[in-house]
């Protein structure tokens, strides 16, 4: 079979296969095509690749004959439009905003994988690509946020005075925020946490961090059986903006990781409580891309308000791309090998499967996921 690995172009800087997985797919004797340049930003050379297995291409035509297509982000529609039928596109193809692009998978008569609707179960682990970026978005978050602060995280006693250490308070304690809490303690912070799911109570104090709750009955359904937050009451968020209100003027740093999956992310922070923060004072919102947990923040941009800096992560995990590409090509890799029969070689879906049900969006020409039947 022929696997075609697509370079992201600029907007993006991690790539989809790693010279590592190359090398694996090769021993199951299957062709795999790499687009030129395509792991340059993440330091895998198109030389790394070759001594792997892998073809270099530069011709288009070379996709008009994947079997399987490999992508970080969403095809292109010119990509699309040379897409073989029943050809194979595994990747983050962001369904939720993207009707567009459903519709000319299901046109072409594409068999697609959307790998952020895998479902969150232990056997899927090794193929969740939420949970392996989001925790490099975690460690990243703060890692910026230390670079935009003009003060040190640990406590500092020296001959010429103490140093107070940074207070560092998580919005969401998922996969990135747990990885933020982790990375703030390390550098020597006061961590506290916020969460709906009360089951993030016992993994925040885990790391040494505080857990702010707000009181409610509402906490005994806040979670989803997939384990996900669901969207609160109004009375809920006046109860939780006003323990916010509270909590943020002692507070240097704040990383907002707070996501509804489907959703609108939800507004946590208003322009006139980041007015209540010290000068100085950072903000770092994960969630900028969904809406933002910060009213004003704007994704890629880093605004002032009072002299407290928003800033509002784009694609931060394309900034620690060698990392991020390296875990997305295992979780893809993972993922390809149990759509191949073990036996032939040969791609055989088990269309009955709990991960391929999650997962896959278009095939005959249809949509297929039940989430996206209109
Ligand atoms: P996420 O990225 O969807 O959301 C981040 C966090 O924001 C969540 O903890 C959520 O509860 C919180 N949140 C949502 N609304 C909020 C609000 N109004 N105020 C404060 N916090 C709010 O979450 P992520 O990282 O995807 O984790 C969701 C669940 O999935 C967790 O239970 C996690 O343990 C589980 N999980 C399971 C996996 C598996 O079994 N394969 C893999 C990864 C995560």
């Amino acid at each position: 079979m022929k696997i075609v690995v697509l370079n992201e172009g600029s907007s993006d800087s991690r790539v989809s296969a790693s010279p590592e997985t190359v090398k694996k797919i090769t021993e199951m004797n299957h062709d795999v095509f790499v687009q030129k340049g395509a792991g340059v930003e993440s330091n895998f050379t198109d030389n790394e690749y070759e001594e792997n297995g892998a073809y270099i291409f530069e011709d288009k035509d070379v996709i008009r004959e994947a079997d399987v297509i490999f992508k970080v982000n969403k095809p292109s529609a010119d990509e699309i439009e040379v897409f073989k039928q029943n050809s194979i596109l595994i990747g983050a193809l962001d369904p939720f905003n993207n009707s567009d692009l459903i519709e000319d998978l299901k046109k072409k008569k594409v068999i697609s994988f959307a790998m952020e609707l895998m479902p969150r179960i232990t056997r899927a682990q090794s193929m969740d690509i939420l949970s392996s970026q989001s925790n490099l978005a975690g460690y990243k978050a703060v890692i910026n946020a230390s670079k935009l602060f003009g003060k040190a995280f640990p406590m500092m006693m020296t001959a010429a005075g103490t140093i107070a250490p940074a207070k560092v308070m998580v919005f969401g304690a998922g996969v990135a925020g747990l990885q933020a809490i982790a990375t703030a303690k390390r550098l020597g912070a006061i961590v506290s946490a916020t969460d709906v799911r009360l089951a993030a109570k016992e993994q925040v104090e885990s790391l040494g961090g505080k857990f702010i709750m707000v009181e409610s009955d509402e906490l005994k359904d806040a979670e989803t059986s997939g384990g996900y937050a669901k969207e609160m009451s109004k009375e809920f968020k006046i109860k939780q903006a006003e323990l916010i209100t509270q909590t943020l003027s002692s507070q240097d740093i704040i990383i907002c990781t707070a996501l509804i999956p489907g959703k609108k992310a939800p507004i946590l922070i208003s322009e006139d409580q980041i007015k209540s923060m010290k000068p100085g004072s950072i903000i770092i919102d994960l969630a900028s891309e969904s809406g933002g947990n910060c009213e004003c923040s704007i994704a890629g941009e880093i605004i002032n308000i009072n002299g407290v800096l928003v800033s509002g992560s784009k694609n931060i995990t394309s900034e620690i791309a060698q990392d991020a590409s390296a875990l997305f090509a295992k979780n893809l890799f993972n993922f390809f090998k149990i759509l191949i029969d073990d036996d032939t070689n040969e791609i055989n879906i088990d269309w009955e499967d709990e991960i391929i049900i999650g997962t896959a969006l278009t095939k005959n020409g249809e949509i297929i996921h039940e989430g996206f039947i209109k």
